[in-house]
């Protein structure tokens, strides 16, 4: 099997495709691929990673033009699998040369810049949890709140969000508006506006609905294909629309 994977220079544009071929073993990672390149082929070779177990979300990035996690996708797997995306122009642009019969291709993730390779500039995804206030903040005095089982359930699917951006980078709007904040922060704002132990619930679906939010969202649902986690941001926009 050979990897055809996308090179660039520092805080530049994919400049060109370079191809490794890969000895496969039983039950490897296109994660593990990647090091293997790395370890013995090229050591210029950037991409990012933590927990190799589908935690940290820091592994994503485009292949055979699906956003995915690296440590997460199986090499054997991966030309079986193919996810059925509304296009936009990163998932339709192919390189010249690639034979996906032989070859899978690894490229940034997109609607971000990219810093180097595969490593993507992911300020912009953070900045909207940022600015949005995507978190609790306990009044003074205010002591541990209750939250049963079934409180709990509600929020599940969208508390397993690893910031990972794989719907952000899947995202035909993001790829049009670079302010678009993008499915999974408004999934998180969802989320805090159905935690019972929140008081001001109004406040999360206040930040969800600024021009460059809620409104935006075209209800493409490419997110809900792609999420490792089965959070399905678009199932939390479409709420939010719909108060
Ligand atoms: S909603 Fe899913 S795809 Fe989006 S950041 Fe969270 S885990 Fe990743
Ligand atoms: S390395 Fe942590 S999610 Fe892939």
């Amino acid at each position: 099997m050979k990897l055809r994977i996308a090179r660039s220079r520092m805080g530049g544009k994919i400049s060109h495709y370079d191809l490794y071929k890969i000895d496969v073993k039983k039950g490897m990672t296109i994660l593990d691929a990647l090091f293997q390149i790395q370890d013995k082929m090229d050591p210029s070779l950037s991409f990012r990673y933590s927990c190799r177990g589908a935690v940290c979300g820091s592994c994503s990035m485009l292949i055979n033009k699906v956003p995915r996690l690296a440590c997460r996708t199986q090499v054997k797997e991966v030309q079986k699998d193919g996810i059925d995306l509304k296009p936009f122009p990163a998932l339709t642009n192919i390189p010249t040369g690639w034979n996906p019969e032989e070859e899978i291709l690894i490229e940034p993730l997109p609607n971000m810049s990219i810093m180097k390779d595969l490593v993507v500039d992911m300020r912009k995804f953070y900045r909207a949890l940022e600015t949005m206030k995507l978190w609790v903040e306990p009044q003074e005095g205010e002591t541990a709140q209750v939250q049963t089982p079934s409180d709990r359930r509600r929020i599940d699917r969208y508390v397993n969000c690893i910031l990972c951006a794989i719907c952000f980078g899947s995202c035909p709007v993001n790829a049009q508006e670079p302010e678009y904040i993008g499915p999974a922060a408004l999934a998180k704002a969802w989320r805090f506006a159905e935690d019972n132990r929140v008081k001001n619930p109004e406040r999360y679906i206040d930040a969800a609905s600024v021009l460059n939010g809620v409104p935006l969202c075209d209800l493409v649902m490419n997110c809900v294909k792609v999420c490792p986690k089965g959070v399905a941001p678009g199932g939390a926009i479409r709420r939010i629309k719909n108060i």
